[in-house]
């Protein structure tokens, strides 16, 4: 596929080719606001955050753009060249502190966070649950006192997830995972359940099987593409999903405090 340069913010690529142009923009904004909410709650003087998996940055100045009074953000992201974007695009308009090509277990901090903050990551900080919860551990330790970690992610009945032909993310990356987790440790767990729709009206109206088999992809992760038996059963999944042309993410805002 072609790289659309002029058309920076939206270039395509890999399984994410076409999920940005799915979702719908007033959903996720909404669960942009209750980040910024989340943030804007915490007074301090000047807050120091963390983005665990900031990509290229598109998300974090969502949110960085949006909060009150004194702030440094610093990124975390191991993926070195979505970090160099980061770098670039963030630090003309906003307060970028330490940057770190790391992934969440083998960072190590040089100072303890007001609000860590990560979207869509937890899928991809371990193989099995014991490093997954150290990882939920970790998270923990690197909070100052009165410190705020926000975490979004899935939960189990996302549609995401109920489309997949097999599983792909082990249960323990659902939400409900992460919040009874925290909860067991005696940690305060608010969650704020947010719809995250996906516009799929161009895949059921047409017996073509190009836009199907992309978002496949997406769906489970993959390179791949499927063969016509799962694209088949993929599109069956979806169908009987759908609500008037939508599938709904359904995305969990997870807010843990001491
Ligand atoms: C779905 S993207 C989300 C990017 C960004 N947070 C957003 O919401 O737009 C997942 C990101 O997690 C990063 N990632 C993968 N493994 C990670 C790990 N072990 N620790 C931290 N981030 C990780 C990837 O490189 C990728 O940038």
């Amino acid at each position: 596929m072609a790289n659309w340069h002029f058309w920076g913010e939206k270039e395509f690529s890999d399984v994410y080719e076409n999920i940005y142009i799915r979702s719908v923009m007033e959903d996720w904004y909404n669960i942009v606001f209750e980040f910024v909410k989340q943030i804007n709650s915490v007074k301090k003087d000047k807050k120091i955050l963390l983005d665990v998996g900031c990509g290229e940055g598109h998300t974090t100045k969502q949110i960085l753009d949006r909060i009150n009074g004194s702030y440094e953000c610093d990124l975390l992201e191991p993926n070195q060249n979505a970090l160099s974007t980061a770098e670039a695009f963030l630090t003309p308009e906003n307060n970028i502190g330490k940057i770190y090509p790391r992934s969440l277990g083998t960072f190590k901090p040089d100072r303890k966070y007001d609000i860590i903050f990560t979207s869509h990551t937890n899928y991809y900080w371990a193989l099995n649950q014991k490093d997954y919860d150290r990882q939920l551990q970790k998270l923990i330790e690197l909070l100052d006192k009165n410190g705020k970690l926000i975490i979004l992610t899935l939960p189990e009945n996302s549609d995401h997830y109920q489309i997949m032909l097999r599983e792909i993310y082990p249960k323990f990356n659902y939400a409900e995972h992460i919040i009874n987790f925290y909860k067991k440790i005696g940690l305060n767990v608010e969650v704020e359940k947010l719809k995250m729709k996906m516009f799929i009206g161009d895949i059921l109206s047409t017996d073509k099987f190009f836009d199907l088999k992309i978002f496949y992809r997406f769906i489970h992760n993959t390179d791949s593409f499927p063969n016509d038996k799962e694209s088949v059963d993929f599109l069956k999944k979806i169908q009987k999903c759908q609500k008037n042309n939508y599938l709904d993410f359904k995305d969990y805002l997870i807010v843990v405090s001491k």
